[in-house]
């Protein structure tokens, strides 16, 4: 059975696969319209979301099929504190996949392990969310051709955006790529990911405070809203939530053919005139949002023909007495979940939570 945990889940083929079929959707959406009939999407949603929900749910629908689930997590029995193993049990018996976002990281792995239908991550806290990656790697081989090559820029909330975490997985995987990482300090992105994937693949990349000096060399902006909800120090949020402000002066400078994207919501990170400009493509990018996810459910739910590809499983150590520092790790709300870890560095003592990465030391 095939979940989407996060965006290295899928190969490079099977993404290039998604890719084609969410274009052919988008050319002829009648040939798809009874794929899925009689099947069943759940939407869990535990935390508040426009743009996923309900591209998921249109998603289902336009392919035939039909949408139950919860848009909050107070109108579900999780309200009674019930636990997300338990929520995912109980659905499997009423659904034939489920996607599922949650505001603790970690949580999409422990849906996955306990449901009977497969799972899709649609953000689990500050850690992933693979099918907004699909959104933006659809518009960027739309608007570009291709992903070699690329400069990409990548601004805002860097630290907590999940979208941004899952595209720099994504993005790596192809050839030339190079990333400007633009944030204030204490929103940079996390070492983990440039550690894991950057320098082990030697993938250039760059870190500035300044939007204004990075614009000129960049094939794409992607800009995120700075994550109001996952600060736990308010003082902080107030000090940096108008870190950047996109105007239409500051794209002067940018290349011509420079894409603008955002996962959206925008507060105030991209102002309203922008949109105006030939470069904004971040509207499209919800319609593309659509699309790749209904080439995704035909996939999980083996109606696109393909065959599974095998995958690694993480390697993964109970060890007796660490805990994750993380307080946003699900690790800390789940009842009775185990500590787990998977090791980094075994000489040097280092492990990560298996639930959200955060790095531990024996
Ligand atoms: C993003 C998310 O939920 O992480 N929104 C989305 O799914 N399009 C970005 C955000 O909330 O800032």
């Amino acid at each position: 059975m095939r979940n989407l945990l996060d965006i290295m889940d899928l190969s490079v083929k099977e993404l290039d696969d998604l890719i084609h079929t969410a274009l052919d959707i988008s050319k002829d959406p009648e040939k798809y319209a009874e794929c899925c009939k009689r099947k069943k999407l759940a939407t869990l949603f535990f935390e508040p979301s426009t743009r996923t929900r309900l591209s998921f749910e249109a998603a289902m629908y336009e392919l035939g099929g039909n949408v139950i689930g919860f848009s909050e997590a107070s109108s579900s029995s999780v309200s009674k504190g019930e636990s997300v193993a338990d929520t995912v049990k109980v659905v499997s018996n009423y659904a034939d996949i489920i996607a599922m976002r949650h505001p603790k990281d970690g949580a999409a792995l422990v849906a996955i392990r306990n449901a009977k239908v497969p799972v899709i991550n649609a953000g689990d806290g500050g850690h992933h969310h693979p099918t907004q990656t699909l959104a933006d790697l659809l518009t960027i081989y739309r608007e570009k051709g291709s992903f070699e090559g690329l400069t990409i820029g990548l601004c805002g909330d860097l630290k907590y955006g999940r979208t941004v975490h899952s595209l720099v997985y994504a993005m790596s995987r192809y050839e030339g790529v190079k990333f400007v990482f633009i944030s204030p300090e204490e929103l940079r992105f996390p070492k983990y990911i440039i550690t894991d994937v950057l320098d082990k693949k030697g993938i250039p990349y760059s870190e500035t405070a300044s939007l204004e000096d990075a614009i000129p060399q960049l094939d794409v902006l992607y800009m995120t809203r700075i994550q109001r909800e996952r600060f736990e120090d308010r003082d902080e949020y107030e000090r940096l939530k108008d870190s950047y402000v996109l105007t239409t002066e500051k794209l002067i400078p940018a290349k011509k053919d420079m894409a603008v994207l955002h996962p959206l919501p925008r507060v105030n990170e991209i102002s309203v005139a922008v949109d105006d400009d030939p470069r904004a493509k971040y509207f499209e990018q919800t319609l593309n949002g659509k699309y790749m996810r209904m080439a995704l459910i035909l996939k999980l739910l083996g109606l696109d023909g393909s065959k599974e590809e095998p995958k690694e499983s993480v390697k993964s150590i109970f060890l007796e007495g660490l805990r994750c520092p993380n307080n946003r790790c699900i690790s800390k709300t789940e009842q009775e979940l185990k500590q787990e870890f998977y090791s980094v560095d075994e000489n040097k003592g280092i492990y990560r939570c298996i639930y959200c990465d955060t790095e531990v030391r024996k």
